[in-house]
């Protein structure tokens, strides 16, 4: 399969490191004006150029990563240079229905990954027209290779930014909070980094391997008055979940402005 990225910057360079370490069989180019940033991906056999139109007309599947306010511009560069490609748009905010009215002659589809896509690790929603369910298809396909990729309604896509994209800095934060704390009990930084690193993804690989709900894991961590359940509850007090699902809706009331 032949991928066109279009915007090697975080998220495009991302994909593009996934495919190639996970998608082998994909020729993958990636664009962006200023390249001299991601020159380092022709190590990995990948084609950089400032030219968006490079070889286009060969690509199979089109993958927009450029800002919103930079889609239109972009769409309309390519469009008419496209030969059968599908179209896939990781942009937040840009509708298919936005994308179709610059492309009507191609397959649109949205997806929303997040930048663990390099390790293989993303969850992307993508979402699509029915009349575009075959083609759509193959790009779910590809995106299965980096993680999951689960089929969403569109009109979830800002909630899947939020829970999917921006949900990697909400995880961060956990993590780092972790980290800091470990500090204060008795640990090196590095120490206490590798620790609740390896902490936060043995838990989540736990839930994705039992597919149950985090409480039964719970139950499993919390000796009846031991030191796990007195300092959930304490978290809890101080406002933990709350916090959690306050700044979720808030990025998702500002994703909607
Ligand atoms: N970062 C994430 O975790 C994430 C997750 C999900 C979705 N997204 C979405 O993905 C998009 C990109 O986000 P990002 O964080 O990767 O932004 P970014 O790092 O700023 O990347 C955007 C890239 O687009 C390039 N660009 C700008 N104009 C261009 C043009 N006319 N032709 C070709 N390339 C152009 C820029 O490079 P030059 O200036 O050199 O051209 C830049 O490298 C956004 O719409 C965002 O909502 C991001």
């Amino acid at each position: 399969m032949n991928i066109h990225i279009i915007g090697g910057g975080n998220l495009g360079v991302a994909i593009a490191l996934g495919l190639a370490d996970f998608a082998k069989q994909t020729r993958i180019t990636v664009t962006r004006r200023h390249t001299d940033a991601i020159q380092h991906l022709t190590q990995k056999g990948i084609t950089v150029s400032a030219d968006n139109t490079h070889q286009i007309d060969q690509a199979d599947l089109v993958i927009l990563t450029v800002k919103p306010y930079q889609t239109a511009l972009v769409l309309q560069e390519i469009g008419g240079k496209l030969g059968n490609a599908v179209v896939a748009s990781a942009v937040s905010g840009v509708s298919v229905a936005d994308i179709r009215a610059h492309l009507p002659n191609h397959a649109i589809v949205r997806i929303m990954p997040n930048i663990a896509i390099q390790f293989g690790q993303s969850a992307t929603c993508i979402a699509f027209d029915d009349k575009d369910r075959t083609a759509a298809q193959n790009v779910v396909s590809v995106f299965q290779k980096l993680g999951t990729a689960p089929v969403i309604e569109e009109k979830l896509m800002d909630a899947a930014t939020v829970l999917g994209a921006c949900g990697t800095a909400y995880a961060l934060r956990y993590i780092r909070a972790s980290m800091q704390a470990g500090i204060e009990i008795g640990f090196d930084s590095q120490t206490a980094l590798a620790i609740a690193a390896q902490t936060a993804k043995g838990a989540a690989q736990m839930l994705l391997e039992e597919k149950i709900h985090p409480e039964q894991l719970i139950d499993r961590v919390t000796t009846p008055q031991g030191c796990t359940i007195v300092g959930l509850n304490e978290m809890e007090h101080q406002g933990f979940s709350s916090s959690l699902i306050k700044g979720i809706k808030t990025s998702l009331m500002k994703i909607r402005e």
